[in-house]
C-alpha cells in the first residue's frame, strides 16, 4: 500500500579528485574519480496519484524543465516499467542546489527518486541498471557513500572513506552555469596519470581535477575562486567539483570552516555558498 508524505534527500555530489584518462570512441571520457556526498542538497517527495507528475519548487526551480525529459520523471517512468507498477506518483523536487554546477544536480535527484519510489511502490526491482541508463553520475548518487568511479564514472568500487564522514565543507559557486559536455570537450587530451588507490582522502590529496583547466579557460573566475579557497586558514583540500563551476574547501576544524564562511560572505557576496559536511 502507498504511504503518504514520504521524501528522500538528494545530497550534493562532490568529486574529491577527477582524473580524465582518455576520450573514448563514443565521445565519453574514461575517468578515475572519488565521489563523496554532502549532508545537504535537494529533496524529492511523493504523494499518491493516478498518473506520474513532477512539480519543481525551491530557489533554483526557475529555468528547469518539469517535462518528460527531466531526469526525475525519466527515472520514475523506467522504474515503473521495470517493476510493472500501475499506480502513478505526484513527485515534488525541491531544488536547492544550482543547476549545471558540478554537484550532480539532476543525477542526485534521479537517484533520490529511484530510492523513494522503490519504497513508495514497494518494489524490490534493482534500480542500479536504471541508474546506469540515466547518466554517468547516477549510479554513484544511488549509493550515496564515498565511492571510486572508473569507466564513465559508473564502474564503482568501494573506497576506504574512514575519517571523511562529518568533515566540514564550504562550497562556493561563482554563478556561471557550466554544461558538462563542453567542459569535457575542451579537455586537452593529455593523460596526466592514474588516481591512487587506497584511502580516499590521501588519494584525493595526491590527485587533481583534470577539468579545472578547461573550465577555467571558459570561466576564469573559477581560477580566482580556487586560489582564494586554497588560501583559507586550516584548509585541507580546495578543488573544483566535476565539470564546475562549484568549488569546495574541506577543513579539519569546524571553526576554520566557519571563519571561511564569514570571509566568503564578504569576498564572494554574489556567489552561491553552502556550509555543509561530508555525509
Ligand atoms: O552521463 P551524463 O549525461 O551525466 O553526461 C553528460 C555529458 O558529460 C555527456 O554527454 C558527455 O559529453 C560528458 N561526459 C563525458 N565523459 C564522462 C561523463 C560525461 O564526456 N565520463
Amino acid at each position: 500500500m502507498n504511504r503518504t508524505g514520504e521524501s528522500e534527500a538528494a545530497p550534493a555530489k562532490l568529486n574529491l579528485a577527477l582524473h580524465v584518462r582518455e576520450r573514448m570512441p563514443d565521445g565519453y571520457h574514461r575517468l578515475e574519480t572519488i565521489f563523496v556526498f554532502t549532508e545537504d542538497g535537494d529533496r524529492v517527495s511523493v504523494a499518491p496519484a493516478g498518473q506520474l507528475s513532477l512539480e519543481i519548487t525551491g530557489p533554483f526551480a526557475a529555468g528547469l524543465s518539469a517535462g518528460a525529459d527531466n531526469l526525475v520523471l525519466r527515472a520514475a517512468v523506467l522504474l515503473r516499467e521495470a517493476a510493472g507498477v500501475r499506480q502513478g506518483a505526484a513527485l515534488t523536487l525541491e531544488k536547492k542546489l544550482p543547476v549545471a554546477a558540478g554537484m550532480g544536480g539532476g543525477s542526485a535527484d534521479a537517484a533520490a527518486a529511484l530510492r523513494l519510489l522503490q519504497r513508495f511502490w514497494n518494489t524490490d526491482v534493482d534500480p542500479m541498471p536504471i541508474a546506469v541508463q540515466l547518466g554517468a553520475d547516477v549510479p554513484a548518487c544511488l549509493t550515496g557513500k564515498p565511492v571510486r568511479g572508473e569507466g564513465r564514472g559508473d564502474a564503482l568500487t568501494t573506497v576506504s572513506g574512514a575519517g571523511l564522514g562529518g568533515r566540514p565543507l564550504l562550497l562556493v559557486n561563482p554563478g556561471v552555469a557550466m554544461p558538462t559536455g563542453p567542459v569535457f570537450a575542451a579537455w586537452d587530451g593529455i593523460d596526466r596519470g592514474a588516481l591512487d588507490h587506497g584511502e580516499a582522502l590521501a588519494a584525493a590529496l595526491a590527485g587533481r581535477n583534470d577539468l579545472e583547466a578547461p573550465a577555467m579557460a571558459i570561466a576564469p573566475v573559477i581560477g580566482e575562486l580556487l586560489d582564494w579557497l586554497k588560501g583559507r586558514h586550516g584548509v585541507v583540500l580546495a578543488r573544483m567539483s566535476g565539470s564546475g563551476a562549484t568549488c569546495f574547501a574541506l577543513f579539519d576544524r569546524t571553526e576554520d570552516r566557519n571563519r571561511a564562511v564569514d570571509e566568503a560572505a564578504r569576498q564572494w557576496p554574489d556567489a552561491w555558498r553552502l556550509a555543509s559536511r561530508i555525509a
